[in-house]
């Protein structure tokens, strides 16, 4: 059937150049051509809607039903290896989508023509009916081809959409944003997030230009019902002013935090900084949050519309012992415990490296002290760990051997790294990350993250939900880390790099590799 039509598509486009072809032939020649009897050509040729400034409509079809026909030709070609759709997938647009885009421009041009002969002029010219009825049938045709094939006309669209908000992200916000201090474009952000999110029309418009939602998205992890896999991870929304925008700007999930139980202003400045060169941040918040009990006086009042969890960790200060540290975490676990917060699931961040502490939980007996505390919590949702990624992997595995003993849900590899040997990064931003304090997201991340989560699918099977986190910039690297194991993924860095629309592509794209 797809052939049949792909043939009518070229047919079709050759019927429409010899029609074009013929009335812009008599148009150079200066001749009327003859109609038949119940038609007027000359009337309709010779009218001041026959011509767009100096160029005659005839000249402008021509063009149009060659483009038609090279654009449906190479479709014929493609159809058998798919080697051109295949490439021009990445500039988010087939022969046969682009075909479809024309189409539409004709068909709604040929609307146009046929009203103005109706109403307008008052008389028909046969070679305009002829090719009208070409375009509309061109239209038809390439619209019930998309509705066929994988992708779905609206789902083209979307894509298309997805990827002019790209361009304008990172050719023209992006530039601007960069041109100032990190923290406080982060700190805007989050105001006109949470703007936007409280108001019913700001939801609209987010979701409208970046949500996609399809039910082949859903997943299930840890009893929980994911509208899609992909998550803002935990430092975007310290304070949780974000459950609005969030799910209109199409994340699957969304964890605030990380929240500890006394507020914290934050390291000395600066706290956030960029390293584009080496697609990366650098980040020395120090759990900067407004503490527990703030954070829960105004999640309290929100209804959050997708999975929405907590990320945990002490407060950033010294503490005499483990015990008091890790009596603080319990107590902040047992503040959102009891309250009506809806969160449904908490984030265990024990490998936050910027703090007063440092990891003081990334060892083996430490950690198993910890577990074993939460354990006698009874907590009553899943657990995901937040796992540091700049150990070796017997340091790794042991960690997870220890955590599988407990009521430990999921796995997140991982936070951020300290290796400022890190080779993924530039010479130039290793030499000045020396100088400076924080740790690094971002493509630095991407490596040990992956290779973490392949180790334990590998070695833990289907124990853990597996979270993919780190260096996320394409919907490519979303499904490489879905390929290792991934259950689920989140992401930041890539946000900020490549512009929110990054999470309906991903989307749109796990959307057309399920198909
Ligand atoms: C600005 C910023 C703040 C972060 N704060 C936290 C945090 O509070 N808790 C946490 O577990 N991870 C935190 N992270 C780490 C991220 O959650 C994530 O693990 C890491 O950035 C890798 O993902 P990405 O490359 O997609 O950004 C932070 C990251 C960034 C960029």
């Amino acid at each position: 059937m797809q052939v049949l039509l792909s043939l009518l598509l070229v047919s079709l486009s050759l019927i429409g150049i010899l029609d074009s072809g013929y009335i812009s032939w008599q148009e150079w020649q200066q001749i009327v051509p003859t109609c038949g009897s119940n038609f007027d050509c000359g009337s309709v040729l010779s009218s001041p809607w026959a011509h767009i400034g100096p160029l005659p409509v005839a000249y402008l079809g021509f063009m149009y039903y060659i483009t038609v026909f090279i654009l449906s030709l190479l479709h014929v070609f493609d159809l058998d290896q798919q080697a051109i759709s295949k490439k021009w997938r990445r500039f988010k647009a087939t022969p046969i989508e682009l075909l479809w885009l024309l189409t539409i421009f004709g068909f709604v041009f040929s609307i146009y023509l046929i009203s103005i002969m109706a109403f307008a002029i008052g008389e028909w010219c046969k070679y305009c009916l002829i090719s009208a009825a070409t375009s509309i049938s061109l239209f038809v045709i390439t619209t019930i081809y998309l509705k066929m094939s994988l992708q779905s006309p609206a789902f083209f669209i979307r894509s298309l959409l997805q990827k002019k908000l790209g361009i304008v992200y990172r050719y023209l916000l992006k530039p601007i944003f960069f041109l100032f201090d990190a923290e406080s474009v982060h700190t805007n952000m989050l105001n006109l997030g949470q703007f936007l999110g409280n108001s019913k029309l700001g939801k609209t418009l987010l979701s409208l230009c970046f949500s996609v939602k399809d039910p082949k998205l859903l997943t299930t992890q840890a009893g929980i019902n994911f509208p899609n896999k992909i998550g803002l991870s935990a430092g975007f929304d310290y304070n949780g002013q974000l459950s609005g925008a969030v799910p209109a700007v199409g994340f699957g999930w969304h964890t605030i935090g990380t929240v500890t139980l006394e507020s914290y202003g934050g390291n000395q400045k600066p706290r956030l900084g960029r390293f584009p060169d080496s697609k990366a941040l650098l980040v020395n918040k120090g759990l900067k949050n407004l503490g527990a009990k703030a954070i829960i006086t105004d999640l309290q009042k929100v209804r959050f519309e997708i999975p929405t969890g907590i990320s945990i960790a002490s407060t950033n200060k010294h503490f005499d012992s483990t015990r008091q540290q890790m009596l603080d975490i319990l107590q902040c676990f047992r503040l959102f415990e009891n309250s009506s917060v809806e969160h449904l699931y908490y984030e265990m961040n024990i490998s936050c490296p910027n703090t007063f502490e440092g990891e003081p939980f990334t060892t083996p007996d430490r950690l198993e002290l910890l577990l074993r505390a939460l354990d006698k919590l009874k907590i009553s949702k899943p657990i995901f760990l937040k796992m540091p990624i700049d150990q070796n992997e017997q340091e790794t595995r042991t960690l997870l051997i220890v955590a599988a003993k407990h009521k430990v849900a999921g796995v997140i590899f991982g936070n951020l790294s300290k290796n400022k040997q890190n080779t993924a990064m530039t010479s130039a931003d290793r030499k000045h990350w020396k100088m400076l304090r924080g740790n690094v997201s971002g493509k630095p991340t991407w490596k040990q993250s992956n290779k973490y989560i392949a180790l334990t699918k590998k070695e833990f099977g289907n124990r853990f939900v597996i979270v993919g986190t780190g260096g996320i910039f394409t919907p490519e690297d979303a499904a490489e880390k879905i390929r290792l194991g991934a259950d689920l993924v989140q992401l930041i860095t890539g946000m900020v790099f490549e512009g929110p629309q990054l999470i309906g592509e991903i989307n749109l794209e796990q959307c057309y590799n399920t198909r």
